[in-house]
């Protein structure tokens, strides 16, 4: 299986959303990672279900949607109408027992993509046991709320751990995807981990080079 490149509209042009989504589609870019923020979880906030669902008719991308938000619970049958094709939760915001079953089970049955994101600080074990539920597992590189920061590779060594739980709960396809400061030198320290899936923002969007930056990514050895 290759890398999936997800770049991060949160670097893109808010007024010309489908052009930009398009560029990265040309270069071969098959997910376009949606940041929805609600300024509680992370302090800032970003865009929500409407915009999901006017990009659903508008892309052909995979609409990758990454939650920052509290209470993930409510919103996520939202996100599933609007026509999300992966739906990514934080696990530091599933605070009552039994909201990140139920999270994953809705995400399930509406045969999407199902993952739990970490932050930098969230060790491993606070989601092994979800995942033999899960399809992903997003490691976030830096604090999630913006883009632009720097990578931290401390964070990144997390994706190993992942890896071998995954092994060892015999995950076939389990996607790892990394977010935060990815460039193609960071990808490839997250590649030696054993992450298959690139979200990038600043790298691909802020790019003279948006081409080069994608196929960076897309073929990281
Ligand atoms: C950060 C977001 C990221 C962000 C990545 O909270 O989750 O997806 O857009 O941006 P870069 O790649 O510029 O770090
Ligand atoms: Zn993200």
């Amino acid at each position: 299986m290759g890398n999936i490149v997800s770049p991060s509209i949160l670097s893109a042009d808010f007024a010309n959303l489908q052009t930009e989504i398009e560029r990265t589609e040309n270069y071969g870019a098959k997910w376009c990672h949606i940041d929805v923020m609600d300024g509680h979880f992370v302090p800032n906030i970003t865009i929500g279900a409407p915009v999901v669902k006017s990009l659903k008719n508008a892309v052909k991308s995979k609409l990758d949607v990454h939650l920052m938000i509290e209470n993930p619970d409510i919103y996520i049958p939202d996100f599933i109408k609007a026509g999300a094709d992966i739906i990514t939760f934080h696990i530091e915001a599933c605070k009552a027992p039994g909201v990140a079953e139920k999270c994953i089970k809705m995400i399930k049955e509406a045969g999407i993509i199902a993952g739990i994101s970490i932050k930098p600080k969230t060790p491993v074990s606070d989601i092994e046991k979800y995942i033999s539920l899960l399809d992903m597992v997003l490691v976030m590189t830096v604090e999630p709320g913006f883009s632009g920061q720097k990578f931290m590779e401390d964070a990144a060594q997390k994706i190993n751990d992942v890896q071998k739980i995954a092994k060892n709960k015999g995950k076939q396809n389990f996607i790892i995807q990394v977010d935060g400061g990815i460039n193609a030198e960071t990808a490839k320290i997250c590649t030696s981990f054993g992450a298959n899936c690139f979200v990038a923002g600043n790298y691909v969007y802020k790019n003279p080079d948006i081409k080069g930056a994608i196929q960076s990514l897309l073929q990281v050895y």
